[in-house]
C-alpha cells in the first residue's frame, strides 16, 4: 500500500480539497483499499477545526464530500510515514523541508504534477472570492488524475 499526504498552511481550504478529491477519485477506480491519504497543515490554528464552509460547499457541488475531514498539524514523522508528501504552495515547501530534514520521504511541489519544473502554486483561497474556491479545486482535480496515473503506472 502506498500512502499520500497533502499539506498546505491551514488545512481547512486547499490540501482538504484535494484529500478528498483524491478519496472520490480512488473510489471511482476501485482503489482506496491501495492508497492512505490524509491532509495536514504547517499552521496550528485550524487544529481540530473542519474545512472551510466556502471549500466544503463548493466541492459538494462537484460530489466530493469534505465533511468527514479534521484539521491537524503535520509532524516530522509525517515524513517516514507517508510515501508521498505535497506542499500547495512555496512557502509550504519551505516550512516542511525544515521538518523533515533527515527522514525518509522529502515533500514536493505538489503542482510540479501537472506543470513540471514551473514552481507553479495552488493559489490560497482564504482571503478571497468564491472563484478562488474553484480554482483551487480545478487545479485538484488535475494533479490528481496525473497523480493517480503515477501511482498506478
Ligand atoms: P489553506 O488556507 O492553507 O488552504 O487551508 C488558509 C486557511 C486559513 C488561513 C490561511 C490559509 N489562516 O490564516 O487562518
Amino acid at each position: 500500500m502506498t500512502s499520500v499526504l497533502f499539506v498546505c498552511l491551514g488545512n481547512i481550504c486547499r490540501s482538504p480539497a484535494a484529500h478528498g478529491n483524491f478519496l472520490k477519485l480512488l473510489a471511482d477506480a476501485g482503489l482506496n483499499s491501495q492508497v492512505r491519504v490524509d491532509s495536514a497543515g504547517t499552521g496550528d490554528w485550524h487544529i481540530g477545526a473542519p474545512p472551510d464552509e466556502r471549500m466544503t460547499a463548493a466541492a459538494a457541488e462537484r460530489g466530493i464530500d469534505l465533511n468527514p475531514l479534521r484539521a491537524r498539524q503535520v509532524t516530522p514523522g509525517d515524513f517516514d510515514d507517508f510515501e508521498h508528501v505535497f506542499a500547495m504552495d512555496a512557502r509550504n515547501l519551505e516550512d516542511m523541508q525544515a521538518l523533515a530534514v533527515g527522514r525518509a520521504n522529502q515533500p514536493r511541489l505538489y503542482l510540479d504534477l501537472v506543470f513540471p519544473g514551473q514552481r507553479r502554486e495552488v493559489p490560497d483561497p482564504y482571503f478571497g472570492g468564491a472563484q478562488g474556491f474553484e480554482e483551487v479545486l480545478d487545479l485538484v482535480e488535475a494533479a490528481n488524475q496525473a497523480l493517480l496515473r503515477q501511482i498506478l503506472g
